[in-house]
């Protein structure tokens, strides 16, 4: 469904604006389609910087995905149980099945997967920042279900509404998925907590460890935030990077009292006038160190991505082989 765009010639794909339109009767109706809640899809004219938009995005979001199944796989082989081993596998294959569904979604937009795998194992594509911490013990395995499935949920369910028919399709079933992954997490950080004093102060120390970069996992601030104006007006973003990140923390101070677990903030406190939790400073250095490359995993991430990509090269040319194979048979019992 995602890719049928591709088929068609390069030149006449994505009917996108090559200069400004502002005001040009194609982008009031594209603008009109936006603010009526109606879908953009490939074939539809739309402006070229919502085009770029998109496919940074979405890109950004795909290398997240594929990324981010390294952190957890580290554990397949080192999970406590038969049990906890099958549901961790399961997992990390749906964060590939992500990605692919994410990659299908941007290809649509007219730029090929290759490329995009390109300026990802060159360094010029970001992915999330959180992606580039260690996971040193089991309790991280629970806390990336938890807490980093949770704030991706609290981001990824507004896109299931984001205007381009293509990513918010996808976005569906990526959170249905999702949920499995936070409940998951959950139920790996219920049964440290009732388990032994080591097993809590495990389950402690990764909470103190993760806490901050999963609150900043959701961009900067708004003032800081380059894309959200725009992103905004054309309905890709629905809700601020700013005001997904205070609905985390409200609905994720209670789980972490059922838990039996301190929030590792000591500015957190209930604000009974704005029915908000407040909460202390996000050491925003920090998260630009990371997302410039400087992280504690970003260097080791991206040689072991660079690494699967060269050693699965195989792989892709066997199944290209096959798919000209079965066309040739194809043509040859149709003739
Ligand atoms: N990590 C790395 N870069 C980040 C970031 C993060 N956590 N948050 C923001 N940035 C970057 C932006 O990409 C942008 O850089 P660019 O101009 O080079 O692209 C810059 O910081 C400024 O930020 P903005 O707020 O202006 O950028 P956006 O409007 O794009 O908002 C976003 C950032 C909220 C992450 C938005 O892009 C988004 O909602 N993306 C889709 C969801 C996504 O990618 N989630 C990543 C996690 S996926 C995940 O966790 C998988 C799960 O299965 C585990």
């Amino acid at each position: 469904m995602y890719t049928q765009s591709m088929d068609t010639d390069p030149e006449t794909r994505n009917p996108v604006a090559k200069v400004s339109a502002v005001g040009r009767p194609e982008e009031q109706r594209f603008q009109a389609t936006v603010d009526a809640e109606g879908k953009i899809e490939p074939r539809d004219w739309m402006p070229e910087a919502y085009r770029k938009t998109l496919l940074r995005q979405i890109s950004q979001h795909a290398h997240s995905e594929i990324i981010g199944m390294f952190p957890e796989g580290n554990w397949i082989s080192r999970a406590p149980s038969l049990k906890r081993k099958a549901i961790l596998i399961a997992k990390v294959q749906d964060e590939a099945g992500h990605g692919l569904y994410l990659y299908s979604a941007a290809e649509t937009l007219g730029q090929s997967r290759d490329e995009m795998m390109a300026a990802l194992h060159s360094g010029r594509a970001k992915y999330s920042s959180i992606f580039n911490y260690p996971t040193l013990t089991w309790a991280d395995v629970g806390m990336i279900g938890w807490l980093v499935d949770g704030a991706a949920i609290m981001n990824q369910i507004p896109l299931c509404r984001c205007s381009y028919g293509p990513y918010a399709r996808a976005m569906i079933r990526v959170c249905k998925e999702e949920s499995f992954h936070q409940r998951q997490g959950f139920d790996i950080m219920l049964s440290l907590s009732k388990g032994t004093a080591d097993q809590k102060a495990m389950a402690q120390e990764s909470l103190d460890r993760w806490w901050w970069p999963v609150l900043a996992m959701f961009g900067p601030p708004d003032a800081d935030s380059v894309h959200s104006g725009q992103s905004a007006q054309w309905k890709i973003k629905r809700v601020s990077n700013d005001e997904l990140r205070q609905k985390f923390i409200d609905a994720t101070v209670p789980q972490a009292e059922l838990l039996g677990l301190r929030i590792p903030d000591e500015k957190l406190k209930w604000n009974t006038q704005t029915g908000h939790y407040d909460f202390g400073p996000i050491d925003w250095d920090d998260f630009w160190r990371v997302v410039n490359g400087e992280g504690p995993c970003n260097k080791e991430r991206l040689a072991a991505r660079v690494k699967a990509y060269e050693e699965g090269q195989w792989v892709r040319d066997a199944a290209m082989a096959y798919a000209v194979k079965r066309k040739a048979r194809q043509h040859k019992e149709a003739a």
